[in-house]
């Protein structure tokens, strides 16, 4: 479901796969997100950067070293980063023998093929736009390619969630597209919640920094489209620290292990 829904005594938060079902597939490939698929979840969670040549890829790392044999195929390129190389260069990389020879020949996606194989699969996405102080533009270059592909039409509208680390960032998304459904990721003091609510629907703190007392502060708010701001949060990977955070209310969890933390909710 989009959101939270009622269940016994308490409310059911979403589970979001973080970078696909990134604990089973190699993070942010489309086997990631194939095999949250399978396992019955239709949100995942990615990265957004640029390429050399101005195509926009979903990755983590400003490096390609850590998820791909980029070191191998280029070895006189260090560091590695994805803003050194061009698109067609990326597409020669592995994006899955790091991560199990099962997954050997998986690719760094285009955001352009990400999309697709999302709507393909049914899914639904909180979309990050990563390290957007390197990549200027790239808000606006985000919202038209999503525009492009059809993601930006009201019956989208609740499968999609744009997010960011930089306030700037999740401002810019909301004054370009004020429609689009934004988050925040970081905790912001409770007396700027206020401040944020003008651009952002959602605050995404880590799992550390939360109390049962934040989130009922950011619940008490609406945000720019006059709901009630929601919480989610990251990365939550066993039981225990799953059944923690439902506890205090947040409407989302974001982690690498969808079924453990679903399992744990429902023997909450
Ligand atoms: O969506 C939350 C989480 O992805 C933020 O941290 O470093 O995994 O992008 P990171
Ligand atoms: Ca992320």
């Amino acid at each position: 479901t989009g959101s939270a829904a009622r269940a016994g005594d308490g409310v059911v938060p979403t589970v979001i796969a973080h970078r696909g079902a990134s604990a089973y597939a190699p993070e942010n490939t489309l086997a990631a997100i194939d095999k949250a698929a399978q396992l019955g979840f239709s949100w995942v969670e990615n990265d957004v950067q640029r390429t050399k040549d101005g195509q926009l890829v979903v990755l983590h790392d400003d490096s390609l070293s850590r998820t791909t044999n980029v070191e191998e195929v280029f070895p006189g390129r260090a560091p590695w980063k994805v803003r050194d190389f061009t698109a067609a260069e990326i597409a020669r990389l592995d994006a899955g023998s790091w991560f199990s020879s099962a997954y050997a020949g998986a690719r760094v996606p285009t955001l352009k093929q990400y999309m697709r194989r999302v709507e393909r699969n049914h899914e639904k996405l909180v979309l990050e736009i990563k390290n957007p102080e390197l990549y200027p533009g790239i808000e606006q270059q985000t919202l038209k390619l999503l525009r492009n592909e059809g993601w930006l039409d009201g019956r989208h509208r609740n499968r999609l969630i744009v997010q960011s680390f930089s306030a700037d960032s999740v401002r810019t998304v909301h004054k370009l597209k004020p429609a689009v459904t934004t988050a925040y990721l970081g905790t912001p003091a409770v007396t700027e919640l206020k401040q944020f609510a003008r651009f952002t629907d959602l605050v995404n703190p880590p799992h550390g920094s939360l109390t049962r007392e934040y989130v009922s502060a950011v619940h008490a708010l609406r945000g720019p489209h006059g709901r009630p701001l929601r919480v989610f949060t990251w990365t939550v990977d066993n039981a225990a620290g799953a059944r923690r955070v439902a506890g205090y209310g947040v409407d989302g969890i974001i982690t690498n292990k969808p079924d453990v933390v679903r399992d744990a909710l429902a023997s909450h």
